[in-house]
This record gives C-alpha cells, structure tokens and sequence, in this order.
C-alpha cells in the first residue's frame, strides 16, 4: 500500500537518492506496523462472567499441545477396572502466552489457562491393523491460574453436561474436588509436569 505513494512522491522530484531514500521510510514504518500487531498484548486466555464463573475456552485446539495419557488415574477404582476397555484419552494444552513465560522462567504466570481434553478409546485388532485411537470427545475441563480468585492459586471448572453436550460458561468446582489432587500429586505449581514431556523439555535448566 505504501509503495505506490512512494514512487509518486518521487517521481515529481525525480531523483533516483530521493526515491531510495523514501521506499526506505515507507518500508521501515510499514515493517514497525507489523511487528507492532505481531507482539502486541493479546486477549487474556481466561473470560471470567461476575465473580469466578469463567466462560468455556475456544480455540484451545490452536495452543500448545503438551502431552497425552490413555487411562491415568489416581482414583483407587480407576475406569479401566470399572470397565475393560473403556480408559479415556487425555489430552492437555497450554494456551501460548503461558507457554512462552513458563519457558522463559519455569514458572506458571497468572492468567495461565490449561485445558484436558477427555476422549473414547477405541481398540482395533483386524488382519493388517492393530492399536489404539481416539474416538469421540467426552469431556472438556479447564484449570486458570489466578492467585486473586483461588485462595489455592489455581481454578477448576468442567464443562461437560450429563449426555456429553458442552456448556457455555461453569463455575469453579470446590477445592476437595479438583485442587487437593492437584496440590499434593502435581510436580510443579498443582500441575502435572511429570505427565508432559513438552513442558519439561521447554523449561529453563
Ligand atoms: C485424584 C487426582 C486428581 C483429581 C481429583 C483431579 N485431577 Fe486433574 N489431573 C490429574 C492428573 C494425574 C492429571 C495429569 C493429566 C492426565 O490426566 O493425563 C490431571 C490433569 C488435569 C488438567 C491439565 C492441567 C494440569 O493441571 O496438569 C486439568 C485442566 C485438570 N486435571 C482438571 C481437573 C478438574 C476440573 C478436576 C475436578 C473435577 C480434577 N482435575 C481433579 C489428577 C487429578
């Protein structure tokens, strides 16, 4: 857009040092344009409503995949006993500013979302295919970092309704539900680090 006007400019004035001189200008405050709209301050991962309801995260699919698990559980009576064959899928993701300042310092920064993903395994064993693959989505929970909201420092929500449909906002599960298993088991700042490799390859040594 800038490079038309440039030439006209020069043009009237004909000189070829006049010319340069300006397409430089022109390229240098368009490239700061740029740079300008590629670092500036981006909308905060967590929409809260009133006091802590948050409103379900989209877009998660597009941050920092961090690691996947099939059927780990602390639970003294976990799925796979419950039900053969019915473990679910985990997947968990970091949204990418978090990401970024968690490689910079290993730590987690306010405002950190991180979400876990739940989905069906299905377990194929056919002539020429064997294995085991994600099926269907089932369940969608999401953790926020904010020391001002949680008196544990993190937030637990759950956004699944009874029949698997999706919810638009949720409020906070009780801490004895989600941050007390979290608290005691997670290896870093009540999250699993020990279960994502991508996180401990990333953080600072
Ligand atoms: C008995 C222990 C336990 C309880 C209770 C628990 N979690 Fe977790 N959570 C885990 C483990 C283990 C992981 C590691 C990832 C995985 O499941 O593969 C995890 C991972 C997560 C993650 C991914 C980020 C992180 O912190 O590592 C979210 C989000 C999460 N849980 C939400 C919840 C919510 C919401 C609840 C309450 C409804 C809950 N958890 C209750 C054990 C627990």
């Amino acid at each position: 857009l800038c490079l038309p006007s440039a030439y006209v400019i020069s043009d009237r004035k004909g000189g070829a040092v006049v010319k340069t001189i300006t397409l430089l200008a022109f390229a240098t405050i368009s490239l700061a344009g740029i740079t300008a709209a590629q670092t500036g301050p981006a909308a905060p991962a967590a929409i809260f409503e009133g006091t802590n309801t948050l409103v379900r995260p989209v877009g998660y699919r597009e941050w920092v995949f961090v690691g996947s698990s099939l059927g780990l559980s602390y639970a003294q009576n976990p799925e796979q006993t419950r039900n053969p064959g019915a473990e679910l899928y985990h997947n968990v993701y970091i949204d990418p500013a978090a990401y970024r300042e968690y490689s910079r310092t290993g730590k987690f920064p306010e405002g950190t979302v991180m979400i876990l993903e739940l989905a069906s395994a299905e377990t194929k064993r056919e002539p020429g295919l064997q294995g085991s693959y994600e099926k269907e989505f089932v369940a969608l929970e999401a953790s926020v970092k904010d020391s001002k909201r949680f008196e544990g420092g993190w937030g637990y929500y759950g956004f699944t309704e009874r029949g698997g449909t999706l919810k638009a906002k949720a409020d906070p599960f009780p801490p004895g539900s989600c941050w007390s298993c979290h608290n005691q088991k997670a290896a870093t700042d009540h999250v699993f680090t020990q279960f994502y490799p991508v996180l401990r390859a990333v953080a600072p040594k």
